[in-house]
């Protein structure tokens, strides 16, 4: 049965001194979980446009966990969707995170199951790269049996967004979503696990089934959006089990130190 333990947002360098003993501590829950493969769902520096070594430096640290991992960028790597309008995607984020991981799409095959990474931060450039991924995405499904599909921004915020502030912020845009969407709604896409939203929320009766990945190092209160089906209290990974034909999962809590509450 392979095993997938999703670390999200983890912001490095936002907390510099607790950056340490978080490591410790993923490092356990690494040694715990013992997972076929590590996938980070973005977010994993915290300014990089201020200070761009921060995602040189996330490299070593992500390698000293000691999993095989694949990372995909959050806006805090690459920068956010261009229509934000602020701290947006450029050439040399892009570049940057590329020189020291990847272009933040990756497949993964393990045991009958494709693991796949897109890169949310390109989506709505209308990039060459938006065009290329996209295409790969279709690929790689077309030749999946059955596959766990991982990225930073959420398609939509599900039972939320009616009236809720900055509705429009948190998910991957219309357009692009419109063209998402369906790809991802093949029944062979079991889940759909994402990051951005530092909660933990779990959507089982939609397609694609979705995963919502809390941070391991931040807590977000996102005005709007509480209530049964999202947590911002929570903190922690989830560990994906893809049995079978069916992916299941749980939400471990982690005690990690020098923890934040952020309002929003
Ligand atoms: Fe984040
Ligand atoms: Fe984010």
């Amino acid at each position: 049965m392979p095993v997938v333990l999703q670390i999200s947002d983890l912001h490095l360098g936002r907390l510099p001194e607790h950056d340490a003993a978080r490591a410790d501590v993923l490092r356990e829950a690494i040694a715990d979980v013992r997972p076929d493969l590590v996938v980070v769902t973005g977010d994993v520096c915290e300014n990089p446009i201020e200070s761009p070594d921060q995602v040189d430096e996330a490299r070593p640290w992500l390698d000293a966990l000691g999993a095989d991992y694949v990372v995909t960028p959050g806006n805090h790597d690459m920068g956010n969707k261009l229509s934000a309008g602020k701290h947006s995607v450029t050439r040399g984020m892009f570049d940057r995170w590329t020189r020291n991981f990847n272009r933040g799409w990756e497949r993964r095959d393990i045991e009958g199951w494709t693991v796949l990474t897109v890169n949310t931060q390109i989506t709505g450039s209308g990039w060459p790269e938006e065009e290329e991924q996209h295409s790969w995405l279709e690929e790689q499904l077309a030749t999946a049996e059955r596959a766990a599909v991982f990225m930073h921004m959420p398609l939509d915020l599900g039972p939320f967004g009616e009236g809720m502030a900055k509705a429009d912020y948190w998910p991957v845009d219309p357009e692009p979503r419109g063209r998402l969407l369906p790809l991802l709604s093949q029944p062979k896409v079991r889940v759909l696990a994402t990051g951005h939203l530092h909660q933990y929320g779990w959507f089982p009766e939609v397609m694609p089934p979705r995963v919502w990945c809390p941070s391991c190092t931040l807590q977000v209160k996102i005005t709007g959006l509480s209530g049964p089906d999202a947590d911002p209290e929570a903190l922690g990974v989830i560990r994906h089990d893809l049995v079978g034909e069916n992916a299941t999962h749980r939400y471990l809590p982690l005690n990690i130190p020098g923890v934040e509450r952020v309002e929003t």
